[in-house]
């Protein structure tokens, strides 16, 4: 296999990341899928942003097509972020038959279907690791590593900026405005924190869970929302008082067909695991009918944590391409047998 190319759109928290850890484990790439990486461009809103990582600016476009339309781009890597564009150029990417690695959850929670039966049209892969609990390779462990069992409940934390707010205003007595603004600082909020705040990134995950955990399609209008916005320093205080710890918790839980998915704060005993998730932690049970109770643990956000999902799903692509089976993306059963009764 020739050296391979990658396109990023976006080279912010994330994007720096995947540069990074591109260029460190150069020797590890090479020896696990026999050829180099190297990044050919990256689309920026302002090109003369102090960037995470030092890079020629050359390698930086305002312009799309530049990545979407370059023949030897083999790769698009997605970490801008927002819904349209983001979906118009993944679309582009994939008919113009490369594959796609995005980070994206709000586009993942609605658009996945589309996106992913565009990829399989394509013969392209499409995968989407980051976009849930950003370092823990929580949905691999869904569709591959549980492939065997009924999953029937998946509850935890799924967002680190509200993690990171709730720990800091509880064991240092933070004002909400002030750890918001270091989440912000940190790079673990959204560009619009909103969605962190309302519980809207959180539904989104759950969104993308309980669709892979149980096979179905559940999108985010499926979701029951309750943020954090309106906690109080005195809700903690007096919360802790009575032995309980306030966390931000997503649960998807199926009984039979029926599923139920929803976000809400939830006061946890002191002694509950999920208590001790701390800062920008994320943390998931999986329950399954077969193996039982499983939990999943790991940085939820944050550049490198989340670049290392990013280029592990770049591995998979070149791994795939290395043994010519693309177009296998990360797709539940129940959507794989859609794809195939649609090819058919
Ligand atoms: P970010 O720091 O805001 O970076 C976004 C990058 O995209 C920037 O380089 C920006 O250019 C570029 N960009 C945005 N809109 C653009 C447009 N319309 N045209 C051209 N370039 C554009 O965001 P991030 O934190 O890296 O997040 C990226 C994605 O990863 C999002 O989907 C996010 O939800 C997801 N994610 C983030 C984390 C995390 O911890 N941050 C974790 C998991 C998933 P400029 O630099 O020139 O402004
Ligand atoms: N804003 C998100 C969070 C980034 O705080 O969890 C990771 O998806």
């Amino acid at each position: 296999m020739k050296e391979i190319s990658l396109g990023l759109l976006g080279l912010g928290t994330v994007g720096c990341g995947v540069v990074k850890i591109v260029e460190n484990h150069q020797d590890k790439l090479k020896h696990q899928v026999g050829c180099s990486v190297k990044v050919k461009k990256a689309l920026v809103k302002d090109l003369h942003k102090d960037r995470l990582v030092n890079i020629d600016e050359k390698l930086l476009t305002l312009h799309a097509e530049e990545v979407l339309e370059d023949p030897e781009i083999d790769v698009v890597i997605e970490v801008m972020g927002g819904v349209e564009e983001a979906r118009h150029y993944i679309l582009r990417a994939l008919k113009n038959r490369k594959h796609v690695v995005t980070a994206n959850k709000d586009l993942m929670a609605v658009y996945g279907s589309e996106l992913l039966a565009a990829a399989s049209e394509n013969n392209c892969d499409l995968f989407y690791e980051a976009s849930v609990a950003g370092g823990i390779p929580i949905l691999r462990s869904l569709v591959d590593g549980l492939a065997s069992d009924r999953i029937t409940k998946m509850m935890g934390i799924v967002n680190g900026t509200t993690n990171f707010i709730l720990t800091k205003m509880n064991n240092e007595g933070s004002s909400y405005e002030e750890v918001l603004h270091q989440a912000q600082a940190l790079g673990f909020a959204e560009a619009d924190p909103t969605s962190d705040v309302e519980g809207i990134d959180a539904a989104r995950k759950m969104a993308i869970l309980a669709t892979l955990g149980f096979s179905m399609n559940i999108e985010l209008k499926d979701v029951q929302v309750k943020g954090i916005s309106s906690v109080s320093e005195e809700d903690l205080e007096y919360s802790k008082k009575l032995g309980y710890t306030m966390k931000l918790i997503g649960i998807a839980h199926r009984e039979k067909e029926k599923v139920e998915v929803s976000v809400a704060p939830t006061l946890l005993p002191h002694a509950h695991p999920l208590a001790s998730v701390q800062n920008e932690y994320n943390a998931v049970y999986v329950y399954g009918e077969a193996v039982g109770e499983t939990m999943f643990y790991g940085p939820g956000a944050g550049s490198l944590p989340t670049a290392t999902a990013v280029v592990s799903d770049l591995v998979g692509v070149m791994k795939n391409m290395r043994l010519g089976v693309n177009g296998k993306s990360m797709v539940s059963p129940q959507f794989q047998k859609t794809l195939k009764e649609k090819e058919e």
